[in-house]
């Protein structure tokens, strides 16, 4: 699988793991740990975690998963905008820090811009990184002219981005790539069947000999700069993903692709679960 710039010269496989909605189900907590681990020995190193999803329960889950693996992990952790002064965002770090069972993250983003001024944001994340507890922090769901106001040092913005939901391509994602900023592509399967039972996608997944699935998260990581985090809850989709980062479409399956999902032609709202 191709790796991509992350941040201070650390540089990570396009596609990591998404964790929203795991550690929910005690009843599925054995498979999902042993998702998230299958998927770490497989390459999938980038975690994304928030402190809102499960109230935590998901940053639970995680810190099982990477006990003894902390090192070959590369941490994403998101605070809620109402947790998000300068004094908060530590304390919200600090719980989050303590549920993951670590002493540092290495991405901390702000989970959607709210009430509090970015700078007081920034630099409650400031200080958490001269304490050593972040080693980079970045912004979720920004907009394009919202991303040009962040101060310097803004590592990520992770916003929606799937075949269904192409908006971006207009204006964001060249910018960022023009930037060297890199973008964290979330729900990249459009959140499951609707999108991935796609006649289209099936019909490109019997050329490849891949599932409709694995076109899905090859077409969001074919743009450079761009890391996907889909979440799997088990072992099986977790290697498909892994696979999917082999699949090279070609300029047949990309036209056939425009012409079903189409790019888009002028600004559009930003898209945000
Ligand atoms: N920053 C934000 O505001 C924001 C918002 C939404 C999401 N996120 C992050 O992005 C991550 C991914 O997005 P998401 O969870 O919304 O949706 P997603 O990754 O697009 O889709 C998840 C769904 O796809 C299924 N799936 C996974 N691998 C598959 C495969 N190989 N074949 C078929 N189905 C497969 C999963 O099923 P199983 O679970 O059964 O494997 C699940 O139903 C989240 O988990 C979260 O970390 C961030």
């Amino acid at each position: 699988m191709r790796d991509t710039d992350f941040f201070d010269g650390i540089r990570v496989p396009v596609i990591g793991q998404g964790t929203w909605y795991l550690g929910e189900d005690a009843t599925k907590r054995v498979t999902e740990v042993a998702a998230l681990r299958a998927g770490i020995d497989a390459g999938l190193t980038v975690i994304d975690t928030a402190e809102m999803y499960g109230d935590g329960a998901s940053e639970e889950l995680v810190g099982e998963a990477i006990r003894g693996h902390r090192d070959e992990v590369v941490l994403v952790s998101k605070v809620y905008p109402h947790n998000a002064s300068r004094s908060g965002v530590v304390a919200a770090c600090e719980r989050s820090l303590r549920r993951l069972g670590t002493d540092r993250l290495d991405v901390y983003l702000l989970h959607w811009s709210g009430s509090f001024p970015l700078l007081e944001t920034v630099d409650g994340f400031e200080r958490l990184r001269a304490a050593g507890k972040i080693r980079s922090w970045g912004v979720s769901n920004f907009d394009r002219d919202e991303l040009k106001q962040a101060p310097h040092g803004c590592a990520t913005n992770q916003v929606l981005y799937n075949l269904g939901s192409r908006g971006i391509e207009f204006d964001l994602l060249p910018w960022q790539q023009r930037m060297g900023m890199p973008l964290m592509a979330y729900s990249p399967l459009g959140q499951g069947p609707s999108l991935l039972e796609h006649p289209l996608l099936t019909e490109i997944g019997e050329r490849h000999g891949v599932t409709g699935a694995q076109i899905a998260l090859a077409w969001v990581i074919r743009q450079p700069g761009v890391i996907a985090i889909p979440k799997a809850s088990s072992i099986e989709h977790v290697h498909q993903n892994v696979g999917a980062g082999a699949v090279v479409l070609d300029a047949e399956d990309l036209a056939s692709l425009d012409n079903a999902f189409p790019a888009p032609r002028s600004k559009q709202p930003l898209d945000i679960l």
